[in-house]
């Protein structure tokens, strides 16, 4: 079972959309995903009640509670969790990221957004992790290369000493229409661009996990 832990210091980028994009995006016939929920604002559960069928499935839970349900989980034969946490609550993030194989840090490209990254790196190093920070709410390409804000925020945040995945995720209202349907992109849109940015991510996720 491997285990990633969606954690920011920041309110409102990404982490719980990303959390419902990755967990539905994991799951197959043969690779049950749980999703975790530990942040009291329950926007997880929000979207999950929404869904029409129970996969994935779902825990509710404080962050602390994790380091016991995930060996039971395995056990069980999951193959993916997936957790979700809160903004603020220090111990709470701390706590999930330790249980975490990958801790992924969203964040908007702007520089409030990019000067806060440096506390949730700060709380990974605490806890022994090297997170992968991903660029979320980016403006959509229109050219071949990155929209300059975008490559100055990855310049920016390799130079905090982030490792910023490729993969970036462009502001979409299919993404808004998706979640407020209890859906992903990829259910939604399936062939849409802000699908395949999330399936780029998810490869590049799997490639950083193996290896
Ligand atoms: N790529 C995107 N394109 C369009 N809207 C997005 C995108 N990512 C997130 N959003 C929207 O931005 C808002 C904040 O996203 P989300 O709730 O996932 O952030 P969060 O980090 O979990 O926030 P919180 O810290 O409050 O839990 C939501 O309304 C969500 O629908
Ligand atoms: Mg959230």
């Amino acid at each position: 079972m491997q285990t990633i832990t969606i954690a920011a210091r920041k309110g409102g980028v990404g982490k719980t959309t990303l959390a419902t994009h990755l967990s539905v995006i994991a799951a197959g016939p043969k690779r049950p995903v749980l999703l975790f929920d530990t942040d009291p604002q329950r926007s997880l559960k929000w979207w999950w009640d929404l869904r029409e069928g129970d996969t994935p499935a779902l825990v509710e839970c404080e962050a602390r509670e994790l380091a016991k349900i995930l060996p039971a989980a395995e056990q069980e034969g999951v193959a993916w969790a997936i957790v979700d946490t809160p903004p603020h609550a220090e111990n709470s993030i701390a706590e999930a990221m330790r249980v975490a194989d990958l801790v992924l840090v969203p964040t908007r490209p702007g520089p409030f957004d990019l000067a806060a990254v440096a506390t949730t790196l700060d709380l990974a190093q605490r806890v022994g992790k090297v997170p992968l920070a991903v660029i979320n709410h980016a403006p959509p390409r229109t050219g071949t290369g990155e929209p300059a804000i975008v490559a100055e925020a990855r310049e920016t945040l390799v130079r905090m000493g982030a490792i910023v995945a490729e993969a970036v995720i462009s502001q979409r209202v299919a993404m808004s229409h998706a979640v407020i349907g209890g859906q992903t992109v990829n259910e939604y849109e399936p062939d849409g661009r802000a699908a395949a940015e999330v399936q780029a991510l998810w490869v590049e996720l799997q490639q950083r996990l193996k290896g």
